[in-house]
């Protein structure tokens, strides 16, 4: 009798042991299908980059990206910079320069895609 009640709890015990895993597996999945999503950048986002860069950025930087108040950003005038510098660029600006920031209207991972965009020469 003694022994079988033993039995009993060890066995409960191994169920909430599994169901235990289980949970815990599942919190792992729901929080890297979170970080997944934080990741990407929705085709609705980057239409409205695009445009931004067009309209707000070429309003300086000229409608082609050629130059005008702003340098050209054409990919061969980014030639020499790197990805990671120009992210910086339009996330802090140029302190004493026309350059703004833009940390307040893109996030980090936001102006990484511009300054990739940018180096591919996508805003024709
Ligand atoms: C109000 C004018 C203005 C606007 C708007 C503007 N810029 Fe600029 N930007 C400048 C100026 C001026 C410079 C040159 C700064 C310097 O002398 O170093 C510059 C420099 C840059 C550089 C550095 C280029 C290099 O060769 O080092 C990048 C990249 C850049 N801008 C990207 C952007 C992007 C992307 C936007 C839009 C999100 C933007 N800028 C909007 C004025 C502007």
């Amino acid at each position: 009798m003694m022994f079988q009640h033993k039995k009993q709890k060890l066995q409960l015990n191994i169920i909430a042991l599994a169901l235990l895993m289980m949970l815990t597996s599942l919190l792992v999945v729901i929080s890297q299908n979170a970080n997944a999503k934080n990741t990407e950048i929705s085709t609705a986002r980057q239409q409205a980059l695009y445009n931004m860069v067009r309209q707000d950025c070429g309003s300086c930087h000229g409608m082609t990206l050629k130059g005008g108040l702003g340098s050209p950003l054409n990919p061969a005038d980014l030639k020499g910079k790197s990805v990671d510098f120009i992210t910086l660029t339009i996330m802090n600006g140029r302190p004493n320069t026309a350059m703004p920031p833009w940390n307040e209207i893109v996030t980090k991972q936001e102006a990484k895609w511009i300054a990739q965009q940018l180096k591919k020469g996508a805003f024709k």
